[in-house]
């Protein structure tokens, strides 16, 4: 306990006036930070030394298939990303660009091969780099240098690379014709992810992605269930973990050349992002999203018998997290958005009451439920940029296995005497605002789709008294 202080207050004691660290204090130990990856020989790597996903694809096709098209293989591509990294770049003067990179790009980063070019305004790499979170970078890396963290947890990439002929990964006895193996445990722990699914503020701390921990503190990591059992396993697999607490088995083969397995992890790695896998062509995988979202919660509406005429009518709405092995939403939560839009309508489609529509600019309804954290910088405006993140102001999610509970009231019109009125509850997803795609991508560059995670529907009858 006493070291990991001592490292918080070495990191704190460099600040600059200008809000952020003097980088170079930390170098010996993170040669890239504020990114904390880093390589076994302790620094640069030319990225020749990593193989191409293609060479991989040669005798792993299915995995190259599953994996292409995934948000890892567009880590460092991804225009939302790229936009974002942008303002960051500009407004840090490039202090951030290590951070990002590290994550989006490791190959990059160790190669010392990311560029920005102001008169474009876009970051370039090499053509391996540019593939993002790809198997050479994966399958290469030895250890979690969590012990060695500031928060003394993993995050902000923290991991060592070893590149070279030995490919790591869950098999005791593979033998391959392509290359060198070891085993690796690292590679079926939830902290390998949690290395990059965890992001703190480099000066401050503050955690700002909480993915792993969120996971850390649920049932399923006591049940032993892993990102990798719902994330690298096929969707209905992955549901089925989620609602046993069983870990899933896939037998198959990890190559045409090698023997048949009992279990294999497949390469999707999807999320919640059907948004920008479909703007970059990857229909499979916004497919697979889609239904992942649906899969993740369930709706009750909690009513009286009958609502009386002319009387104030109340009700609840209960969202429980029945499908998701953290929060939801999770990670980017000051960007995500999940609410909740509630109709009651009379039996000629009128509508009575509603709270979580969108408006003619694609906002939603302020008063409206809606699950995420409001993020604010040091003078308490709010923010979504990382970097000036300084703490959350508030934060409204559903916790694995936990259930959120909404009250709405409303009155019931006097004239209306009989009949039945009708609730609808439909828990609604989007990877971020119109407002913040027209600030990104530009104006009008893309309507922003919304997904129906889970709908309910209730009637209840109207009565005088
Ligand atoms: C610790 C690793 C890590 C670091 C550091 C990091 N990111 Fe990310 N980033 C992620 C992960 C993981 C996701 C995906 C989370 C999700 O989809 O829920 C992500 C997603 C994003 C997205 C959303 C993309 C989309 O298509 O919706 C943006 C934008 C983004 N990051 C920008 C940045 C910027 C800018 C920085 C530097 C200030 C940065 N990231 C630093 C890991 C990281
Ligand atoms: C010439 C064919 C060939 C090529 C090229 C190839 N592999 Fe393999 N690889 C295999 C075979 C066969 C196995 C054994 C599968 C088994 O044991 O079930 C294997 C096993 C593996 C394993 C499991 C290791 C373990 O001990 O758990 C990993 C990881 C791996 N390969 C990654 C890669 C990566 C990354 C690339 C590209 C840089 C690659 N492979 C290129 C044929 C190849
Ligand atoms: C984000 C990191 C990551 C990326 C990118 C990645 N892998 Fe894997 N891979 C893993 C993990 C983790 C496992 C083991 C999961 C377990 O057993 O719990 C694995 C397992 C494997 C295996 C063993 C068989 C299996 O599927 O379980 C092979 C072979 C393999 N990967 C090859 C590849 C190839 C080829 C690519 C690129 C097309 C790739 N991997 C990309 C993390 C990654
Ligand atoms: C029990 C299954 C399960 C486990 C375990 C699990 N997840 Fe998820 N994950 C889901 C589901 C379902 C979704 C879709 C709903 C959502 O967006 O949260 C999801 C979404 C995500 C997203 C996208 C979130 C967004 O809205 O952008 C990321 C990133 C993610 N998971 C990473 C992880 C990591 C890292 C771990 C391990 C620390 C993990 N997951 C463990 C089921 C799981
Ligand atoms: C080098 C850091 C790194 C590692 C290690 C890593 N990820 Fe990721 N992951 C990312 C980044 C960066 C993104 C988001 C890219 C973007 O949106 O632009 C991402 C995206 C994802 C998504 C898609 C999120 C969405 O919104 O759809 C899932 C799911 C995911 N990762 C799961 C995993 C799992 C499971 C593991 C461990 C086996 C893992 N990741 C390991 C960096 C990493």
């Amino acid at each position: 306990m006493a070291k990991s202080t001592a490292m918080i207050l070495s990191f704190i004691l460099v600040v600059t006036a200008a809000g952020f660290p003097a980088f170079a204090a930390e170098d010996d130990k993170f040669p890239f930070y504020p990114s904390l990856i880093n390589t076994k020989s302790g620094g640069f790597v030319h990225s020749d030394e990593f193989e191409d996903p293609g060479r991989c694809k040669i005798c792993h096709r299915d995995i190259y298939n599953q994996w292409q098209g995934s948000m890892h293989s567009n880590a460092f591509v991804d225009p939302v990303f790229q936009a974002l990294w942008r303002i960051g770049e500009i407004e840090t003067k490039g202090e951030i660009r290590n951070l990002c990179a590290g994550c989006h790009t490791p190959i990059g980063t160790v190669g010392k091969e990311v560029t920005f070019d102001p008169v474009e305004g876009v970051f370039k790499t090499g053509k391996v780099a540019s593939k993002g979170v790809q198997c050479d970078f994966c399958h290469t890396i030895v250890t979690s240098t969590w012990k060695d963290t500031p928060v003394f947890n993993p995050g902000n990439a923290s991991l060592l690379m070893d590149p070279g002929d030995v490919k790591r990964g869950p098999f005791k006895d593979s033998d391959s014709p392509g290359h060198d193996t070891a085993y690796s445990e690292l590679h079926t722990t939830a902290e390998f992810c949690g290395s990059c699914h965890n992001s703190f503020h480099p000066v401050t701390n503050f955690p700002i992605e909480r993915t792993y921990d969120e996971w850390k503190q649920s049932v399923y990591a006591q049940a032993g269930i892993v990102c990798q059992d719902c994330h690298m396993m096929p969707i209905e697999k992955a549901i089925e973990a989620a609602r046993t607490l069983k870990k899933p088995l896939n037998p198959g083969k990890a190559s045409p050349l090698g023997p048949m397995r009992n279990n294999i992890y497949t390469h999707e790695f999807v999320g919640g992002n059907f948004t920008v896998t479909a703007m970059l062509g990857a229909e499979k995988h916004a497919e697979t999203a889609k239904k992942r979202l649906k899969s993740a919660a369930e709706l009750t509406v909690d009513a009286p018998e009958k609502f009386i005429s002319g009387k104030l009518a109340r009700f609840k709405v209960t969202v429980v997290n029945v499908g998701a092995g953290h929060n939801l939403p999770t990670s980017l939560t000051e960007i995500r958005q999940m609410w909740l839009d509630v109709t009651v309508t009379d039996e000629k489609g009128n509508i009575i009451y509603r709270s979580g529509a969108l408006d003619d600019h694609g906002r939603i309804d302020p008063e409206a439920t809606i699950f995420r954290t409001v993020a604010v910088d040091e003078d308490g405006n709010v923010t979504y940029k990382p970097w000036k993140i300084s703490y959350f102001k508030s934060e409204r999610v559903v916790l694995p296995k936990g259930s959120d509970t909404s009250k709405y009231a409303f009155v019931v019109p006097p004239k209306l005497r009989k009949g039945e009125l009708t609730v609808d509850a439909v828990l609604r997803y989007r990877s971020f605002s119109q407002e913040l795609a027209d600030e990104l991508l530009g104006e009008g560059a893309v309507k922003v789709p919304v997904v129906d995670m889970a709908a309910v529907k209730r009637k209840v009858s109207v009565a005088k008294k």
